[in-house]
Order: structure tokens, then C-alpha cells, then sequence
């Protein structure tokens, strides 16, 4: 299982929906040789499950997890197929047990103080703060810091290449999360190049923040 160094290593996450299982091997491929192995496929799709199946299967120098997870049985879905972390819009207390049963990771969205108070009495403190920049980017991270020195954050929901370096030169920012790499058009061109050139782009942005 992945853990927090793993992804204080890469510090960016893709964030991706899937309309084709058949995509998702040559989508992880594209992405890990760009530098960004951790893939969270989005449970938005019917696709979603064997996507993860198929990375997890076939494509060692990735990592997938699973996003948009809103129930225990997705989580339970997801880790089966071989998901490696749990990404959630929300904080819910049945995804957090599914996901402590299952042992991996959970990052649950949040958005206000009553939400992480209520991820921190599940025990956790990686945090997605989503949707970011909708909620002050920046500017809540350092306000929700005050109160939550223990929290490390993954922002998520409008970070892009442009505002990477704002994020990511927080010290309460764990990672990032975002599909600007990985946009729908690309996928359905199934330009990979071209993901991969983005990723690297981020890859080498992100470096420029803390090499
Ligand atoms: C999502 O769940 O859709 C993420 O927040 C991605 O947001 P983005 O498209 O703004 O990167």
C-alpha cells in the first residue's frame, strides 16, 4: 500500500475519468513516464473498476487509487480490483471504516472546519481540500492551518500548471490533485505524447518548488 512518502515524492496526482477500460493501461503508461505514478481513477464511470483493474495488473510503475469513492461498497470495489488509495469528494464515516477494514488509505474531501474535525475523530490527517480553489485556495489552506497544524492537504478542483507552485509551496500541502494532465479530449484523441509531455511539464514545475 502507498503511504504518505510515496506521495511527498510525486506531489501530484492525476485525476482521471475513464469512458473505456481499454484506455486506462496506455493512460497509466503515459502518466508514470511523464514522472507521475499515482493515477486516481474516478468512480464516476462505469468504466472505473477493471481501469484499475487493468493498471493494477499491468502496469507496475503505477499506482492506482480510486477517486469519487461515496459509499463502502465502492471502496470495497475499488480495493478489490486493486486500488491502492481511497479519494473522497466528502467526508462519510462508513467510507472511512471501509477503508480502515481494508487497510488503505483514505483522503477524504473537505471543505470547512466541522468536516475536518470530523476526518481528524476517524483518524485521519490527509485531507483533500476540495473543491480548492472554489473555496479560497491558498488562502484556506494557511486559514484552515491555524486551527489543524496536524493536517497535511491535497487540494484538489482548479489547481493547474499556473497556480501549482502557490500550492505547492505551502508547507501544510501534501500534494496536489487535478485532471489538467489528463483532460477528457486527450484521452478520447488518446494522445499519450501529449499527456506525457504535460505531466512532465508538472513534474518539472513542482520541482521548481522543492526540488
Ligand atoms: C475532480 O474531482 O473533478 C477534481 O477536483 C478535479 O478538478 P479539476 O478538473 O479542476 O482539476
Amino acid at each position: 500500500m502507498i503511504d504518505k512518502d510515496a506521495i511527498a515524492r510525486t506531489r501530484i496526482i492525476p485525476v482521471v475519468m475513464l469512458q473505456d477500460a481499454a484506455d486506462a493501461v496506455p493512460l497509466a503508461r503515459a502518466l508514470a513516464a511523464g514522472g507521475l505514478p499515482l493515477i486516481e481513477v474516478t468512480f464516476r464511470t462505469a468504466a472505473a473498476q477493471e481501469s484499475i483493474r487493468r493498471i493494477a495488473g499491468e502496469v507496475p510503475e503505477a499506482v492506482a487509487g480510486a477517486g469519487t469513492v461515496i459509499n463502502a461498497a465502492q471502496a470495497r470495489q475499488a480495493v478489490d480490483a486493486g486500488a491502492q488509495f481511497l479519494v473522497s469528494p466528502g467526508f462519510l464515516p462508513e467510507v472511512a471504516s471501509a477503508a480502515s477494514e481494508l487497510g488503505v488509505p483514505l483522503y477524504p474531501g473537505v471543505a470547512t472546519g466541522t468536516e475536518i474535525m470530523q476526518a481528524l475523530a476517524a483518524g485521519l490527517t490527509t485531507l483533500k481540500l476540495f473543491p480548492a480553489e472554489t473555496v479560497g485556495g491558498v488562502k484556506a489552506v494557511k486559514a484552515l492551518s491555524a486551527p489543524f497544524p496536524q493536517v497535511q492537504f491535497i487540494p484538489t478542483g482548479g489547481v493547474s500548471l499556473s497556480n501549482l507552485a502557490d500550492y505547492l509551496s505551502q508547507p501544510a500541502i501534501l500534494a496536489v490533485g487535478g485532471t489538467w494532465m489528463v483532460g477528457k479530449e486527450l484521452i478520447a484523441a488518446k494522445d499519450w505524447a501529449k499527456i506525457t509531455e504535460l505531466a512532465s511539464a508538472a513534474v518539472a514545475k513542482a520541482k521548481e518548488v522543492r526540488p
